[in-house]
């Protein structure tokens, strides 16, 4: 049996979205899902009690930040990455590729693999498929990616095309370095950018290698929404149902329902973390900026809708507050509101999928939030 697979439930007759569940060494997660994210081994300002309330079934983690801090070697010491951040639940990591790319400065990408420099200290690093299987071999997660190449928005066909033949053969060998197939899933990642042809080439590539999932990368990297959208339309057919699916780096509201109309299963994002230390809430008639000076008087909560236990004790005025003076309790409040937001629109997104009715439902939530609005 493998370490990782899918079990697709349903499909929704309205919009062709899948319910389904993951089956991981550390649990069954529920799909669409979101995957909050944990650079470091800790979803910046929550606790794993934190998660566990809110109903986080799997978090990600990141090989990259790892390896450098505190190192792959130490993680692997204390016991895996579960163990030393005490979160028993799922976890995915990712492979260091995007990060590489994203990050650093001065990289050279070769067949080997990829030079560049430390985003901290500038020392000279080097990356592989097979480093990158190694660190998260070491780290335990339930789910690992490929190490591949995310190419930057737009790029021209014919880069676009060797990156994506290499991506294919760092795939390969992925699959040849990954010591642990008994007990942790490789996810492969296809790459193509907005290239119809070059998208169904790393999708069958990919898939020829029978890996227990695929990613669809290279995405949120600046296109506009209905390149995103169309790509995926076009990607996702080549992609086998019984396997799950999972859109990198995507953590917008309105995203993520696109997403998951197209066949979606898995997300992750640091939107909601990252938005909320900045003092920008996610609610359900849209973004609100908590810092302003609006809500000094405003004793209402972040959301009236919300259920999370912020909105049940807490007020704009008070989080308001906190965010202005820096407290560090404010920053979690926000960071606890719109995880559970995201986590709860997919519960939502589930449950308009069991009832065939997950266009309908988009079109609500879309009223609601303010995106009809000119
Ligand atoms: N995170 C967001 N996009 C990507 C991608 O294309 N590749 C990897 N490895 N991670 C990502
Ligand atoms: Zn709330």
């Amino acid at each position: 049996m493998a370490a990782v697979t899918y079990e697709l439930i349903k499909t929704c007759k309205q919009s062709g979205a899948r319910l389904g569940r993951v089956h991981t060494p550390h649990g069954t997660f529920e799909t669409p899902i979101f995957m909050p994210v944990g650079t470091l081994a800790t979803v910046k300002t929550m606790s794993p009690e934190d998660l566990y309330d809110m109903n986080a079934q799997i978090i990600l983690s990141n090989t990259y930040h790892l390896w450098l801090r505190p190192g792959h070697d130490i993680v692997k010491e204390a016991g895996g990455l579960h163990k030393f951040m005490n979160w028993d639940r799922p976890i995915l990591t990712d492979s260091g590729g995007f990060q590489v790319f994203s990050l650093s400065a001065l990289r050279k990408i070769e067949e080997e693999g990829v030079h560049f420099r430390n985003h901290m200290s500038g020392e000279k690093l080097f990356l592989s498929p097979e480093g990158a299987m190694d660190i998260q071999n070491a780290l335990g997660s339930d789910i690992m990616m490929a190490f591949d190449e995310c190419p930057p928005y737009p790029a021209e066909y014919d880069y676009m095309k060797k990156s994506v033949e290499r991506t294919s053969r760092w795939a390969e060998r992925c699959l040849s370095a990954h010591k642990r197939p008994e007990d942790q899933g490789l996810f492969g990642i296809v790459q193509g950018g907005e290239y119809e042809e070059l998208r169904k080439q790393s999708a069958k590539d990919l898939v020829s290698m029978d890996f227990p999932g695929y990613a669809v990368g290279g995405l949120s990297v600046g296109e506009p929404k209905d390149v995103m959208n169309r790509v995926l339309e076009f990607t996702t057919p080549w992609l086998p149902d019984d396997k799950a699916r999972y859109l990198m780096g995507v953590g917008s509201p309105d995203s993520l329902i696109d997403g998951a109309i197209r066949g979606i299963d898995m997300f992750d994002c640091v939107l909601p973390t990252r938005i909320a230390r900045n003092g920008t809430c996610m609610t359900s008639e849209g973004r609100l900026v908590v810092r302003n000076a609006k809500f000094a008087r405003d004793f209402r909560p972040l959301d009236e809708n919300c259920d999370c236990h912020v909105c049940q004790n807490y007020s704009r005025a008070y989080i308001r507050h906190l965010i202005k003076c820096d407290e560090t309790f404010g920053f979690r409040l926000t960071t606890y509101h719109n995880l559970y937001f995201l986590l709860n629109l997919m519960e939502q997104v589930r449950q308009a999928i069991r009832d065939d009715r997950l266009l309908d439902f988009r079109e609500e939530f879309f009223e609601q939030y303010g995106f009809n609005k000119p």
